[in-house]
């Protein structure tokens, strides 16, 4: 076990659109940062097709994962961009941006449109800053993808402790 894998994690799928492809890239060190404005960091290491791709385009987008997307979370993760179409490969849905050029994937349960605002050198990844242009989700029946460790998924369970100081 390692220090980071202490961290249950809400996985998102990083997609990002070149002239060459559009790309998606499972990322679990990922948070909003600010309210005002409305800020998105994701640390991505410079070995990443995402990083050069985000670079190239200064946007992407954001898409939370669902349980049953434990699978394609798994494929794309572990091969890159630069040697693989993954959207053609397993077969991704997605609609355009509707205010970036970045693919929006379908089966979501929500998606965040960012423009690239900064970055900066982490240790041995990035932190990429997006501000937030777009959000759009969909709660229904919701079961968030949580990465826990080594290939080991999770979602939330049903128990809510619903204003806990109340009590
Ligand atoms: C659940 C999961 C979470 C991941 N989180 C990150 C992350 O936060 N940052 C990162 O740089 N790589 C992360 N990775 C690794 C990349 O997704 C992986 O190296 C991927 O193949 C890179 O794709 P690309 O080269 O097409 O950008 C994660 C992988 C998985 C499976």
């Amino acid at each position: 076990m390692r220090f980071y894998q202490l961290h249950p994690q809400v996985v998102v799928l990083i997609g990002t659109a070149t002239e060459e492809k559009e790309n998606f890239m499972p990322a679990a060190w990922a948070s909003p940062l600010s309210f005002k404005p409305p800020l998105f960091g994701v640390a991505i290491s410079p070995k990443r097709y995402t990083y050069n791709a985000i670079l190239a385009s200064e946007e992407f987008t954001v898409n939370y994962c669902t349980l049953e997307m434990a699978d394609i979370v798994a494929r794309t993760g572990e091969v890159s961009g630069r040697v693989v179409n993954k959207k053609e490969k397993f077969n991704i849905k997605t609609r355009r941006g509707e205010v970036v050029k970045a693919p929006v994937v379908e089966g979501c349960y929500a998606h965040l449109e960012c423009k690239l605002k900064d970055y900066f050198e982490v240790g041995d990844h990035f932190l990429f800053v997006g501000e937030v242009l777009k959000f759009s989700h969909d709660l229904k029946d919701l079961k968030p993808l949580i990465y826990l460790w080594e290939d080991t998924y999770t979602t939330i369970s049903d128990v809510r402790i619903l204003k806990p100081r109340e009590k």
